[in-house]
């Protein structure tokens, strides 16, 4: 077995999208701080309306998948294809936006906590074009495993493993092979995966901290930060002395160019110039 350790630290940084939602992005914060096939990672988190009641109002994307997944309070997305999705706490859901989908993302309260993620997940570039999909998925289809130490995981995109026993989360088709977990640990907890040698992995902590890989090369990781960890098939960490709460992202890397423009993710300037042109003729989706 090869450990994985923490080779670079991303800091969140406060910024807005959308209507004006503010948020905190880590992964996607700039072209190189992205981790193939990961092209961003928005977290949201505010007792205060005013920061999230604009909300995502109608807008297009292409060329990727999205996963959102809300910890509190309650969002509805709405596509042309004409799904309706109700996001309420410890929902996910799963977009590809392939050749072309419109949509809004709009939340549903007046007043409390709102709190979650987005995730944008590239797709090959054979599969840039395909038809667009939505899959919406509740609190209680996502599989939840207590670990020894009272800690517990959501399993929420993928298949983890855990005590030789194979944990599917209801997220399964993800083109990149995504393994999403929400895992949370008490104060100095341990936690171990196995991951697949090859694939691109990080953690992003959204309460407490950790200490990150094995033993004799344990490395910090403050809340609110992504830690993008080396290649290697074993994951070890501890949480720090308040506990933690964090994601584990990790997927097979795709190896190809990526060019971007807001929505739009391509593989070549020309099909980026065909995206807004399809856009703006009313021809994306
Ligand atoms: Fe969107």
């Amino acid at each position: 077995m090869s450990a994985r350790i923490l080779q670079q630290i991303i800091p969140s940084i406060a910024t807005s999208d959308g209507a004006g939602v503010r948020l905190r992005r880590s992964i996607g914060q700039s072209q190189m701080l992205r981790v193939d096939p990961f092209l961003m990672l928005d977290e949201f988190s505010s007792i205060n309306a005013d920061d999230y009641i604009a909300g995502f109002p109608n807008h297009p994307h292409r060329g990727f998948e999205t996963v959102t997944y809300i910890l509190d309070g309650h969002m509805l997305h709405e596509d042309h294809l004409g799904n309706r999705g109700d996001l309420k706490s410890g929902g996910a859901q799963w977009m590809t936006a392939g050749r072309g989908i419109i949509h809004s993302e709009m939340p549903q309260q007046v007043s409390g906590r709102m709190r979650g993620f987005q995730l944008w997940v590239n797709l090959p570039a054979k599969e840039k074009m395909k038809p667009a999909g939505y899959q919406d998925v509740q609190a209680e289809e996502i599989p939840v495993f207590k670990l020894a130490d009272g800690g517990y995981v959501k399993v929420i995109s993928g298949t983890a493993n855990f005590d030789e026993q194979d944990i599917k989360g209801p997220i399964q088709g993800i083109s990149a092979d995504v393994l999403m977990l929400d895992i949370h640990l008490p104060a100095g907890a341990y936690f171990e995966q196995v991951l697949p040698d090859g694939h691109n992995a990080f953690i992003y902590t959204f309460e407490g901290d950790l200490l990150v890989g094995p033993e004799d090369n344990q490395r910090p990781l403050a809340t609110q930060s992504a830690g993008v960890l080396s290649n290697g098939d074993a994951l070890a960490l501890k949480a720090g002395e308040q506990g933690a709460a964090f994601l584990l992202l990790v997927g097979r890397p795709l190896k190809e160019p990526i060019v971007q423009y807001g929505p739009f993710v391509m593989n070549t300037r020309e099909e980026i110039e065909q995206a807004i042109w399809d856009y703006n003729n009313g021809r994306l989706v």
